[in-house]
Formats: C-alpha cells, structure tokens, sequence
C-alpha cells in the first residue's frame, strides 16, 4: 500500500476535516500529516491524520525459544526425510557455519538456494511430545498490516498454537489453532477464515487448512490471514479502506485484536505424514522454518 493512498483513504474517511486551518497536534492515535495541494486559489497546505507506512517489522525483534537449547546441532545430528527413511543427507552442527540452523536463519534474507532455515533437534524422546515455543519480542505495540507467514521447511506441524500478548509477555491470548484434526487436538470444531463474518470476526478458530496433507513440498505456509479479516470491512479486494479505518479507529476491541507487543509460536506436534509415528526412526521428526513473515507499523 502506498502511502499516498493511505493518506488519500484517511483524508477521505475524515471527510471535512482534512481541510481544517486550526488543527490539533494528532487525531487519536494518528500524527498528522501536511500536504501540497494545488486548489482554485492556488498552492495551499492540506492537513490530514496519517501513520507510519507499513515495514518487515522482523528486522526489530527479539527472538527467544523454549526450551533454550532445542535447535539442532549440539551434538551433531543427522536427519532423515520425512516421506523417505532411507534418506538421511541432512546433518546438522552447530559447530559448523554451512551445517548449522540457529534461529537468526528464520529471518535472514530468502531466495539464497540452498534455502536457510533454523531446525530443531529431532524427535528422539518420543512419546514425550516433541513442544517448542518460539518468542518474537518487539518491545513495543505494533499493528499488524498483513498476513503473518511461516514457511516451513520440515513437513508442517500437526498441531501448532499462535498465541500474542499486548502486555510485553505477561499475558498472553490464543491467535489461532492449528491442527490436522481440531476436535482431536484441540476440541475445537475446525473453522476456515472465509467463514467468519463482521460479527464473529474477534472469534479464535481452530483451522485445518495449513496442516493437512502429505504434498507438503508445494504446501510449505502456516499463515494468519490478516488481510482476509480487514476484507470482512474492507471488501474483497480492500477498496473500502476507509470503511475498515473508520471500524478500527472507533471499536477498541477490534483495534486490539491486531495490535501486539510479542507473539508466540507454540509448536506442539511435528509432521508424521502418517498416522503411525515410525519408532525405529525418529530422525525422520522435527520442525524447521526458513521465514517468518510479520508485516506492521
Ligand atoms: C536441554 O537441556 C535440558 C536441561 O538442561 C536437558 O534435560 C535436555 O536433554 C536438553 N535437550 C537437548 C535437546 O539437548
Ligand atoms: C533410520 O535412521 C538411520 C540413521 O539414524 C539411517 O541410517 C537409516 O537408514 C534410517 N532408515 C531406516 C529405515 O532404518
Ligand atoms: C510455552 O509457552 C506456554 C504458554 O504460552 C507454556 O505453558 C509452556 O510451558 C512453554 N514452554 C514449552 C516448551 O512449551
Ligand atoms: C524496552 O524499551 C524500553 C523503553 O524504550 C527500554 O528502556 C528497555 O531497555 C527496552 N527493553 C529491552 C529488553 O530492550
């Protein structure tokens, strides 16, 4: 989104206001904004409410994981393939730049080929659950602008949990589930995006669709559809976006909902790509994520 455009939508929505002479310091929780215009009588000043511009809100955070010493590599590993036991090329050392995956490499730049990702060790404890957190910390309140993205390079998990807090991790709230079967993991009925509505649009859901399947090399996403959300005020392709800053400036809770200091990751069970979990090689289980994608201001 330019912002241009977003000046223009915000100039729109506040309508007459966007030509007050007497103008306050801010607009809630707006800056204000001036702009040349060219009028009847000339070159004149416009003043309007604007915001930040929309950035990749990864490059300021602070990235923690539970438990600490769960990336791979200490002591050194080597992984199996997921839909293939007997290929096991992927080996994993800390101590080694080319072999190692720590977690800088979720938020690195992509399109490098080899990908780089941060892995986990495998699943060695099982049935012990295999359980992650991953902790984005930014220190201070960021609105979120499009869908956060997960690319995963291992198989996706079965069950995951998105979890934010609004309080610097004192508190935090699920996001959204996701699991292969929601009743199963989570005794939620599963629920797709598309099927919220302007009423039920705060409703945490339980969704199926970014965990299910095997074709997982061309099904590599976890998302949180922020963009199919403003669309429920917005319209489908966010032509209305003053119908959307109008609803968020004026309904706190919906403000809130995408408004964040931290967000959590809680990976709760690794791909199996079978119902049966194959005891004799568990080096075939494991989570690893090459982006993360969080887009905000
Ligand atoms: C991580 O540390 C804990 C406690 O020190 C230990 O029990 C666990 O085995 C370690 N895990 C790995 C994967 O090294
Ligand atoms: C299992 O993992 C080992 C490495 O730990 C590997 O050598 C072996 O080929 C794998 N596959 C099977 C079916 O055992
Ligand atoms: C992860 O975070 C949750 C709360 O968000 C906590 O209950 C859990 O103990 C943490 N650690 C792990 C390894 O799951
Ligand atoms: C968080 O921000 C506050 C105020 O800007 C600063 O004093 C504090 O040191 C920061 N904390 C961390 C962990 O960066």
């Amino acid at each position: 989104m330019q912002l241009v455009l977003q000046i223009a939508m915000r100039c729109l929505w506040l309508g007459l206001v966007c030509t007050m002479q007497h103008y306050p310091a801010s607009w809630g929780h707006y800056d204000v904004c001036k702009s040349q215009v060219y009028t009847e009588d000339g070159l004149a000043w416009h003043y309007m409410a604007c915001q930040p511009e929309a950035t990749d809100m990864t490059k300021y955070l602070r990235v923690s994981l539970d438990p600490p010493n769960i990336t791979c590599g200490d002591p050194p590993e080597m992984y199996c393939a997921l839909e293939n036991p007997y290929m096991c090329n992927n080996e994993c050392d800390a101590e080694t730049e080319e072999l190692a995956h720590p977690p800088e490499l979720m938020f690195d730049f992509e399109g490098r080929n080899p990908t780089t990702f941060w892995q986990s060790s495998s699943w060695k404890k099982y049935p012990k659950p295999l359980q992650v957190n991953i902790t984005l910390s930014w220190n201070k309140t960021i609105e979120l602008t499009d869908d956060i993205v997960i690319t995963f390079e291992s198989g996706r998990p079965e069950q995951m949990v998105l979890e934010k807090s609004l309080d610097y991790g004192r508190t935090w709230q699920p996001y959204q589930f996701y699991a292969t079967d929601c009743l199963d993991a989570f005794t939620m009925d599963p629920k797709a995006v598309h099927e919220l509505t302007q009423r039920t649009l705060l409703d945490i859901i339980c969704t199926e669709d970014y965990s299910r399947g095997y074709v997982w090399k061309y099904d590599k996403t976890v998302r949180f559809e922020i963009k199919d959300r403003f669309a429920l005020f917005a319209g489908p392709r966010l032509h209305n976006l003053a119908s959307l800053y109008g609803q968020l400036d004026t309904t706190k809770n919906l403000r809130d909902f995408f408004t964040l200091t931290d967000l959590r990751i809680r990976l709760l069970r690794p791909a199996t790509g079978a119902t049966m979990v194959d005891e004799n090689n568990l080096s075939r289980y494991f989570y690893a994520i090459s982006d993360i994608k969080v887009q905000g201001r």
